[in-house]
């Protein structure tokens, strides 16, 4: 599980350690979205808080591109950054395969560099918990959004300890005077088993 390898393998860069993460990644099923029945649970999830295509979206820290490629599939207009080259690989193979036209970015989620005001939507999924100084982020992710836009961050505290609990988050977010929603995400069909702990994607709309 990354969490506990985060914790011991502090020596090794977050670039290198996500580079390391890249080729077993996929190999959960709610990392690689491989199959109808999880794809179309993820697209529930995101239709019922996306502002509807054609949104353009940031999928900030996007992983392999499994959620990029999904909203891209669904006519978003996405981009993927992430600081990591060989997740970065799959993601644009994962893009090829599926044939959509998602674009991907070598970058710092934490601070982007991305225009500021032009995003629709900003996306996490599994990213905030670990970066340092979420409120500075956050406020960053804010300047990132159009007039509208909003702020969806799927985050969880998890069975290993890991993650951030949904009312901490909230409290964080909510500080900034914006609207929040927080939707569970205990549907056993987005993660490929059933789980115990608490996963949620928190909606802030501006
Ligand atoms: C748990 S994975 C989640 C991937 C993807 N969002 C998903 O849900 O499948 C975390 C991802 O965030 C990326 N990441 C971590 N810190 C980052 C940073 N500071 N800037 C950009 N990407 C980062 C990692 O390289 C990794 O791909």
């Amino acid at each position: 599980m990354v969490g506990r390898t985060l914790d011991l393998v502090a020596d090794l860069s977050v670039t290198e350690l996500w580079n390391t993460e890249a080729s077993v990644f996929d190999d959960e099923p709610h990392h690689s979205l491989e199959g109808d029945e999880i794809r179309s649970a993820w697209w529930d999830v995101m239709e019922a808080v996306l502002p509807g295509p054609p949104s353009v979206v940031a999928d900030l820290g996007c992983g392999t591109g499994s959620m990029t490629v999904l909203l891209a599939q669904r006519g978003c207009d996405v981009i993927g950054l992430d600081v990591s080259p060989r997740m970065l690989d799959r993601a644009r193979a994962k893009a090829q395969r599926y044939v959509v036209p998602a674009r991907f970015l070598a970058g710092d989620a934490a601070a982007p560099g991305l225009r500021a005001s032009s995003f629709d939507v900003v996306l996490t999924r599994h990213v905030l918990w670990a970066l340092p100084d979420p409120t500075a982020v956050l406020a960053r992710w804010f300047d990132l959004l159009a007039p509208g836009g909003r702020l969806v961050l799927v985050e969880g505290r998890w069975h290993t300890g890991a993650g951030i609990d949904s009312d901490d988050l909230r409290q964080i977010v909510e500080r900034t005077g914006v609207t929040v929603e927080v939707t569970p995400l205990d549907d056993p069909l987005l993660w490929g088993h059933p789980i115990t702990d608490s996963r949620y994607v928190l909606t802030a709309i501006t």
